[in-house]
């Protein structure tokens, strides 16, 4: 088993992520979650988790427990060590530098000598305390049939909890989402994805080496370039020619080093047209995801077409070359997504500050046998 090491503000959505790298992601407390497996190049590329750790053992969030889970672990590792502790979200009392010496004690009690430069193996001991919040995966109710967010874990969504997690370093993510802050990428617009929520996304949509994915209605690039560095050919179509000619030079200047991505692949091949998202020039299951960031109303230019009926057409569109979407926009379209022929998987909502509410929809083609 692993310990993921969750970041950003909503774990629903960082445990949909982790999902693309790893398989039975459960919740178990506020930013740590629990999976049965994971593919470490993977998790490189992913934005809201940030490390991946061989499960040694699980008990509550007191210095207490963590040692005595430590001292009767099974251990089956030889040469030098360092403990690294974390109080997530500052949740617990408990002092890391000090669980760092302790548990540090006991490794050199067990024979191991310490090396906190360049351990051969790090100890990451994690202390979460709290709500577990509901969000996510929908379930239906046994007796209603009304659509429900369930937390994913073995915890139930409002349940106090209080975790300490112990396991070894295996992968951590590439973090240099940074260097790709929208407003330094060589083209510029207002309404640029953040790359860090982009990169999310694309994972989600399942951008990996191997996989082609599209953003009908691609801006700037931003959701291309992200699916790209994981590894994904990337086609981009938007209805703009300024966009067009922009998204290119964000791609050529991200996307064409002929090294490997930071994350560790290679590049994925890219192409940009001008295009209408309601009429894509591609054939029936031409990629294998979808990406796109409606826009918005008041700020995107709106070409020729009502809002509804444009996300409508593309909602459409994108069904018929992709079996599964990611969408992010200022309102649900839940419904716009179930006329277009899409089930609902999993939905996420957050205030991102008093006037603009964002939702994340990832979208299945519904079967029409
Ligand atoms: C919210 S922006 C996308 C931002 C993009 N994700 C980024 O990172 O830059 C929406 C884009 O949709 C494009 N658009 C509007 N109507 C369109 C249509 N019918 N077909 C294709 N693109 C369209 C706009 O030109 C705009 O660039």
């Amino acid at each position: 088993m692993y310990l993921l090491e969750l970041g950003g503000e909503d774990d629903a959505f960082a445990a949909r992520e982790a999902a693309s790298a790893a398989a039975g992601v459960q919740r178990i407390a506020p930013g740590l979650a629990v999976a049965d497996a994971v593919v470490p190049e993977r998790v490189r590329g992913l934005a809201y988790t940030h490390r991946a750790s061989d499960l040694l053992g699980r008990t509550d969030a007191s210095l207490e427990s963590a040692v005595a889970l430590l001292e009767t672990a099974p251990i089956d590792r030889e040469g030098s060590v360092a403990v690294r502790a974390t109080d997530v979200h500052g949740s617990t009392d408990v002092s890391t530098a000090r669980a760092e010496r302790e548990l540090g004690t006991i490794l050199v009690n067990r024979g191991f000598s310490v090396d906190l430069e360049e351990p051969d193996h790090v100890l990451r001991a994690t202390f979460s305390e709290g709500q577990l919040e509901g969000g996510g995966t929908l379930e239906a109710d046994e007796e209603t049939g009304d659509l429900f967010a369930h937390p994913d874990g073995d915890a139930s969504p409002g349940e106090r909890v209080s975790v300490c997690a112990l396991g070894w370093l295996a992968a951590e993510s590439v973090r240099d989402f940074g260097d790709r802050a929208p407003t330094d990428k060589p083209f510029f617009q207002p309404g640029s994805m953040d790359p860090l929520l982009a990169r999310a996304v694309a994972n989600v949509a399942g951008a990996r080496p191997g996989a082609a994915i599209l953003d009908p209605m691609c801006g700037t690039g931003g959701g291309l370039v992200e699916a790209g560095l994981v590894g994904a050919d990337v086609i981009g179509t938007d209805a703009q020619e300024k966009m067009v000619r922009g998204a290119r030079e964000n791609l050529e200047h991200f996307l064409e080093p002929d090294d490997p991505s930071p994350t560790g692949v290679a590049r994925g091949d890219w192409h940009v047209a001008r295009g209408d998202a309601t009429r894509l020039p591609l054939a029936d299951d031409a990629v294998d995801g979808v990406v796109f960031d409606a826009p918005y109303g008041r700020q995107s230019k709106i070409e020729t077409h009502r809002l509804e009926d444009l996300v409508s057409g593309a909602l459409a569109e994108a069904r018929r070359v992709a079996p599964r979407a990611v969408m992010i926009a200022d309102r649900s379209w839940a419904s716009e997504a179930r006329a277009a022929g899409w089930d609902l998987e999993a939905t996420f909502e957050r205030r991102v500050h008093r006037s603009l509410t964002r939702y994340v929809l990832v979208l299945e083609r519904r079967s029409t046998a």
